[in-house]
């Protein structure tokens, strides 16, 4: 768990997990990465994306897609999908937009309420969740993927006290604590 207590810390977590992607480029390019944002309204999951973007060189406006659904972005020579399934009523308009071809080698596609395309989704390599606390917030962040766990190493590294690998995230026992 990582303690994020005033947005600067959510940018500066942003920033860790971007330095952590871009040292993994080359699986990027090979593989894609998936990125996962869990956590209420307001939790903070666009903040940390647009932290993200920054870190990977973004300079123009970072919106949130919850009305788009979709804001894509050219970074580092790399594509990201920035996706937020808030709207969606039914995971099947995950395949009817056409966004499983999106998953794809050289493509960093980062998520939030991926719960709403349950069962449509590939492996999500990171998964982050955030949650309110008093004024500030906190992020529980875990790895479902070996290129995952070494992203995973490397925020810590930066940000001590954050995450846990977790190998089997799906079947964690208190996970609804
Ligand atoms: N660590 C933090 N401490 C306090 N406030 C924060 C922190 N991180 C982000 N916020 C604030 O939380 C608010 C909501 O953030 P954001 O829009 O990113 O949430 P969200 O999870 O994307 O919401 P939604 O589910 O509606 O898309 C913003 O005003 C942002 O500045
Ligand atoms: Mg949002």
């Amino acid at each position: 768990m990582v303690l994020l207590p005033t947005p600067a810390d959510t940018t500066r977590l942003g920033a860790a997990i971007a330095r952590a992607l871009l040292s993994n480029r080359q699986h990027i390019e090979t593989h894609g990465f998936t990125l996962g944002l869990s956590g209420e309204l307001g939790s903070g999951k666009t903040s940390l994306v647009r932290a993200i973007l920054r870190g990977l060189g973004e300079m123009g406006a970072v919106k949130s897609p919850t009305f788009a659904v979709l804001e894509p972005y050219v970074v580092s020579s790399l594509d990201f999908y920035h996706f937020d399934f808030y709207r969606f009523k039914d995971p099947a308009e995950f395949d009817t937009a056409g966004f499983r071809e999106m998953f794809r080698p050289g493509a960093m596609c980062a998520i939030e309420w991926p719960e709403r395309a349950a069962g449509k989704l590939p492996t999500i390599d990171l998964a982050v969740t955030l949650e309110v606390s008093g004024d500030g917030r906190r992020a529980r962040i875990e790895a479902a993927s070996d290129i995952g766990a070494t992203c995973l190493q490397h925020v810590l590294t930066e940000m001590p006290g954050a995450g846990s690998t977790m190998p089997d995230t799906a079947s964690t026992p208190g996970a609804g604590d």
